[in-house]
């Protein structure tokens, strides 16, 4: 495969940028490409933090005349894993201080529109004959609706490339006002129901869902309830009618990054045939948390982004009824204040049994996967999630909503999946306070049976989350788009 040559524009990438799993994946998919022999190259914007980690850079091309947008230059560089990087420096769009969508108030950019406009017209430009590198990609891959305008250059390009969108969040859209058409020098006809226009605005994804070669999405379960009103966001009819062009590609985990053999977070490695240290991890949790040190009742554990997406409401409502269960909840995240702020209280409110802490912690992300007994993830919708799959190689079973990717990693605790040996969590439908605890009750129930729950603990541990499989399903798709 070595001829095929893939370009790889994403808002963010790990370890240089990351606010969510779209930050893993574009750190670990294009290495596992690479790995099959594709030549991938990560384009990202340059904003403070991936500039000040990127060491001896090259600057490879200037773009002093994309019209609507400020000069920019491209500057290569290569991540720690070997994978060439392009870091689209636009000082006056992305030097500053606060997160790559964000200000430091939590609110959104006012120039987003031509921060990610730019990101998108750039990436199209490489894969057009009017790229100034020597490297010609065969194919654009975009990431969410950040780059969701890609596919639009790219179709009214001449010579250009196709492109593949996958689509991580359809939550998240970029809707913009109809005047951004013009701004970001897409053709006016663009505006139409067969085109950029979406309820009277522009919106990127839908751009990129309209005018891609092909759509993927991170989960076979969530490919099909995108294309229900449901979870479609008002996209559903357009996803259904390219349903041909749609496929679900289970996301995959970085084997070594999460890997309780040798995580350097913990105090004590462990593995499947010996997991005498996981119990160390516990304590060390438990203590680190503000708990009680209670080798015996079961730890929930939880790292999430605390907003409505992830059921974080629910299960901040089924908290004080926990605490008259013998359990405990450890809980990272950051997110909704109003959340925020009642996760807090609780932790206040019952010291010893409720620990939280508000902030962004890789360290301590592995630290709850590890220490933990459980994983709690009860997500209203989740295209794939990848903390339910860190957390079975850790061997804490998750408990989750059945939803999305959820579905399609996790295999729900019954009496035919403990004996056929797939059973590796709890799983609930129907999202309420009264299933979530059900559920929560279920399982602790049990891990009081100490030689079922190490079956169940193994069973997790013994899954295959590698992203070797999905790279070789993106590679399908690729060949499929390029009729190889
Ligand atoms: P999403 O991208 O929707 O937030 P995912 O489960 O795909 O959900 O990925 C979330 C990623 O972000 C995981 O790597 C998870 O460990 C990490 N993460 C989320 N919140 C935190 C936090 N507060 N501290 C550290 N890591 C976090
Ligand atoms: C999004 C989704 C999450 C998925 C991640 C990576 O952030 O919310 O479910 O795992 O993208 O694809």
């Amino acid at each position: 495969m070595a001829d095929l040559k893939v370009l790889f524009a994403t808002p963010e990438v790990a370890p240089l940028i990351k606010t969510g799993g779209l930050a893993d994946v574009s750190g670990a998919l294009p290495a596992a490409l690479r790995a099959i022999g594709v030549d991938v190259r990560v384009l990202v914007p340059g904003y403070n933090q991936v500039t000040e980690q990127l060491e001896h850079h090259q600057v490879v091309a200037t773009f002093d005349d994309l019209p609507g947008f400020p000069s920019s230059r491209l500057l290569s560089g290569t991540m720690a894993h070997g994978v060439p990087l392009l870091v689209l420096d636009c000082p006056s769009l992305y030097q500053r201080e606060g997160g790559p969508y964000q200000n430091t108030h939590g609110h959104d950019w006012a120039d987003n529109a031509l921060r990610f406009g730019l990101l998108s017209k750039v990436a199209a430009v490489l894969g057009s004959k009017a790229s100034p590198l020597t490297w010609h990609p065969d194919l654009v891959q975009c990431n969410d609706w950040q780059t969701g305008l890609t596919p639009a250059y790219l179709h009214f390009a001449p010579d250009a490339v196709p492109s593949v969108i996958a689509i991580h969040n359809m939550a998240f859209q970029g809707i913009f006002p109809p005047a951004m058409v013009q701004k970001l020098d897409l053709p006016p006809a663009c505006f139409s129901i067969d085109g950029v226009e979406y309820y009277g605005n522009m919106s990127f994804l839908k751009a990129g869902l309209f005018y891609a070669n092909h759509i993927t999405t991170v989960s076979p379960n969530y490919a099909k309830e995108i294309q229900l009103k449901e979870l479609g966001f008002g996209l559903q009819g357009l996803l259904a009618t390219r349903s041909d062009h749609l496929t679900g590609i289970l996301n995959g985990i970085d084997a070594d990054e999460w890997n309780p053999a040798t995580d350097p977070h913990l105090v004590q490695q462990y593995s499947s045939a010996n997991m005498s240290g996981k119990s160390a991890n516990k304590t060390a949790l438990q203590s680190k948390m503000g708990l009680n040190i209670q080798p015996d009742i079961p730890l929930l554990g939880v790292v999430s982004r605390f907003t409505h997406q992830k059921g974080l409401d629910l299960l901040l409502e089924v908290a004080p009824l926990l605490t008259e269960l013998p359990v405990q909840l450890a809980m990272l995240g950051t997110g909704d204040a109003h959340m925020q702020k009642t996760a807090r209280d609780l932790s206040h409110l019952h010291p010893g049994k409720i620990g939280v802490v508000i902030g962004f912690s890789e360290e301590l992300s592995h630290q709850i996967e590890a220490g933990a007994d459980m994983f709690v993830m009860p997500s209203r919708f989740e295209p794939c999630g990848l903390n339910q799959m860190y957390s079975q190689r850790y061997g804490t079973p998750p408990i989750v909503h059945a939803t999305g990717g959820l579905v399609d990693s996790v295999v729900d605790c019954t009496a035919a999946t403990l004996k056929d040996g797939s059973a590796s969590g709890f799983m609930f439908d129907g999202m309420t306070a009264e299933n979530l605890y059900a559920t929560i009750q279920r399982a602790v129930s049990h891990y009081r049976d100490k030689n079922k729950w190490e079956i169940l603990c193994k069973n997790c541990m013994a899954k295959n989350f590698s992203w070797k499989n999905s790279a070789e399903a993106y590679l399908a798709v690729y060949l499929k788009v390029l009729g190889r």
